[in-house]
């Protein structure tokens, strides 16, 4: 993204935390909706999300054998319904047929996988949604007409991936979104964690605006290194109070959570 826009954007994402209900302190973005209490990624979860006080949603989405958006986490439906389905090679019409709520309480028996234009309605005016791509580059023109054809705004808009060449081509095509690009800063069993300065790397060769990571082994120093620079930096996925109070206390743009609700308690002054 051009530098004079993203900086627009990080203080359009400034101002949108300043003028949440709580002031001075990081963006509460409830994680696939408030998935604690109700079946993740699903409206349920988005709307209990929104009266639990989120400032924005997080969802997961992939795209459909017919070329539709749906929201969901994983490849296949086989953690959250009866029937095993792969995402990519079903139609809409498929994949909606199938309960995704039962698998968590009875009582959201019936519940089906939306799709990202119905979770795109519920997000109220100042509020925000991150979108998280988890399907291949392919889905990035569908995505930006789904987005263009909603109401939300720029500043509510905030694209999310692991991959680094969705959030590439989003940006080569559709500069205006604001995006970020998911990592951890802790090794795993293939590598050690990327540092800082890889990461800024990584960061310019995708244009993505920021970067959201796991705990992990980042410090204040790591976030400051992004935002003197101009990225901003979220964390995910933070569900106790301490953690949340330390990453409030070192200037964290956002923190994703399965409990918004409570978060927001815990981070108040
Ligand atoms: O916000 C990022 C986070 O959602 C990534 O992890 O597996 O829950 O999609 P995952
Ligand atoms: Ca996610």
């Amino acid at each position: 993204m051009d530098p004079m826009i993203r900086q627009l954007l990080v203080l359009s994402i400034a101002l949108s935390v300043i003028t949440s209900a709580s002031a001075d302190r990081p963006l509460i973005v409830a994680h696939r909706g408030a998935s604690k209490e109700a079946p993740e990624n699903t409206l349920a979860a988005f709307d209990l999300a929104w009266v639990k006080g989120a400032d924005a949603i997080e969802g997961d989405f992939h795209l459909t054998n017919d070329g539709q958006i749906v929201c969901i986490h994983d490849s296949t439906t086989k953690r959250v319904a009866k029937r095993d389905l792969v995402v990519a090679n079903s139609t809409l019409k498929e994949l909606q047929k199938l309960d995704v709520g039962s698998w968590l309480n009875p009582k959201y028996a019936g519940t089906r996988i939306p799709t990202l234009d119905q979770v795109l309605k519920t997000v109220p005016s100042g509020k925000m949604i991150y979108i998280e791509i988890k399907s291949t580059a392919t889905i990035v023109p569908s995505l930006i007409r789904v987005i263009k054809d909603s109401e939300l705004e720029l500043s509510q808009i905030m694209v999310i991936s692991f991959r680094s060449d969705v959030i590439k081509k989003l940006e080569g095509a559709a500069p205006q979104y604001s995006s970020a690009l998911l990592t951890k800063f802790e090794p795993d069993r293939s590598r050690r964690a990327p540092t800082a300065a890889e990461m800024v790397v990584t960061l310019k060769k995708s244009q993505a605006d920021g970067i959201s990571s796991t705990r992990g082994r980042v410090t204040p120093e790591v976030i400051r290194h992004f935002q003197k620079v101009g990225y901003h930096f979220h964390f995910y996925t933070i569900d106790d109070a301490a953690t949340g109070r330390l990453l409030k206390k070192w200037g964290a743009d956002s923190i994703t959570t399965n409990v918004p609700g409570k978060m927001a308690e815990w981070l108040k002054p």
